[in-house]
């Protein structure tokens, strides 16, 4: 089964993603994860999509339907979760696009709801590791040495649009742009909500219920 997981930023929707990667075997394909390898690796799409990033902006949609489209048509037969995508109407429109020219499809578009008040702290005490991308909070799960990823012992550090103000855009770019998906994959009979707050393990089970 093939699945959208859609929220709000920090919503949770790499967490479980990681989870569901681990324990169902499927791939896990996030724009946020693709172009944040883009930049690493020093690319010219890297380098277009870093300006609106690290100001929180959404990366133009052109950018970000190519990058999506040479993903797709290589997948083969393993279940895969987009993450971060589709996060405006035109990606929606052109993703069944995509999906129909390769064949694949999507059984439902999973939203995880969380409380925009509780998304700037989830945000704000974010880690990662710049090595393995593995992810921590200061609070909820920190790593076991302070700076050190328990997985891979890379460097955990905080993502440049983790910054409160950035948060603020990038809060204000999901209401604008990506909360109206909800009607859209209503409308497909796609769509599923899925309470977002508890423990990561909590969601995750409602989540799973809905795979099922
Ligand atoms: P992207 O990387 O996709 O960022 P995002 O959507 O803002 O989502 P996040 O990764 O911030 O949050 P998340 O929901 O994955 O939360 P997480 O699980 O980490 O995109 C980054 C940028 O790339 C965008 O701003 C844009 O510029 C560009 N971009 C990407 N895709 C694009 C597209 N399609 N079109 C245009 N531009 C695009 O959790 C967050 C924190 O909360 C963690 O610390 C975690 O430990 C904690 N947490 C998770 N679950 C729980 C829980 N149940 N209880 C308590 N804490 C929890």
């Amino acid at each position: 089964m093939n699945i959208i997981l859609f929220g709000a930023p920090g919503a949770g929707k790499g967490t479980q993603s990681a989870l569901l990667v681990e324990r169902r075997n499927m791939r896990h394909i996030s724009t946020g994860d693709l172009f944040r390898a883009h930049v690493k690796q020093g690319t010219r799409l890297g380098t277009e999509a870093k300006t609106y990033m690290d100001a929180g902006k959404l990366v133009p949609d052109e950018i970000v339907l190519g990058m999506v489209e040479d993903v797709l048509k290589e997948l083969g037969s393993q279940s895969f979760i987009l993450d971060g995508f589709p996060r405006t109407a035109p990606q929606a429109e052109a993703l069944e696009a995509m999906l129909k020219n390769y064949d694949l499809s999507i059984s439902k578009a999973l939203f995880l709801e969380v409380p925009t008040e509780r998304l700037m702290a989830r945000l704000t005490g974010r880690r990662v590791c710049s090595s393995c991308g593995a992810s921590y909070h200061i609070e909820a799960k920190p790593p076991q040495r302070a700076g050190i990823c328990d997985l891979c012992g890379g460097i955990v550090d905080q993502r440049p649009d983790d910054q409160e103000s950035v948060i603020r855009t990038r809060l204000e770019a999901y209401e604008k742009s990506t909360a109206p998906l909800k009607s859209y994959f209503t409308g497909k009979g796609q769509f599923v909500a899925v309470p977002g707050l508890g423990s990561t393990e909590d969601v995750y089970k409602q989540l799973v219920s809905h795979l099922d």
